[in-house]
């Protein structure tokens, strides 16, 4: 089981170091953690977790080593900080900074190169999901991922991001078995993950663990759904 939290634009190195110091002293039970600060936190957060097991990872990644892409922070720069993954894809990537299928797989690519793990997001709007799509746009978003062993997936349904809404255990279940269907590696399931609904939707047959937003930005509750994960 593999607990992600993906802190979006939360915490500079200042909260960073308090909370993965809080991190350090906590028992999370026997998941595999992963936190993904802002860039800015990534150097703080290795060096506060450097001997635990708790890893850190980059929330975006470029396909390049080096060169003139103002504002991105390529593969070999994250290993040179000590960073072990990145997630590329995630659905406010795609949606407010018009990332495409094809540059998701170019920074997958890239980082999987590069030596990082990569947690590639996928999942469908809620117009999508309406209008029956939602096979289509998984199939068309998971079919340009590499099959790599440092690759899982993240379903995260756009409908349920930061809304409240998580999708029910069926739609979970349907949409990991879909996506393990087209790419034979884990799939995490993203969406508002909280601690009341955590292990329910870990027990699932086809979810291998969690990609969890705001309910990742406390201590207790995400250690709630790092321990939700053994149970
Ligand atoms: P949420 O975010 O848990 O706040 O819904 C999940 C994500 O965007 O990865």
């Amino acid at each position: 089981m593999l607990i992600a939290g993906n802190w979006k634009m939360y915490k500079g190195p200042a909260e960073t170091a308090e909370f993965c110091l809080g991190l350090r002293e906590a028992d999370l039970g026997p998941a595999e953690v992963v936190v993904c600060p802002p860039f800015v936190s990534l150097a703080v957060a290795v060096q506060v977790l450097a001997g635990t097991e708790i890893a850190v990872a980059a929330q975006n990644v470029h396909w390049d080593e080096q060169g003139a892409f103002t504002g991105e922070i390529s593969a070999r720069m994250l290993r040179e900080v000590g960073v072990y993954g990145a997630i590329v894809g995630h659905s406010e990537r795609r949606q407010l900074f018009g990332e495409t299928d094809g540059a998701v797989a170019k920074r997958a690519e890239a980082a999987l190169a590069a030596g990082l793990s990569v947690i590639a997001c996928v999942g469908e709007t809620e117009g999508e999901r309406d209008r029956g799509e939602t096979e289509d746009v998984l199939r068309r978003q998971v079919s340009v991922l590499p099959d790599d062993d440092d690759l899982v997936v993240a379903y995260e349904p756009v409908w349920a991001i930061g809304t409240g809404k998580t999708a029910t255990p069926e739609i979970a279940q349907d949409a990991h078995a879909f996506v393990k269907s087209l790419l034979d590696r884990p799939v995490l399931y993203g969406g508002s993950v909280k601690p009341d609904n955590a292990a329910g939707l870990l027990a699932l047959p086809d979810v291998d663990g969690a990609l969890v937003g705001g309910a990742s930005l406390e201590l207790d509750s995400f250690r709630a759904i790092c321990l939700a994960a053994s149970s």
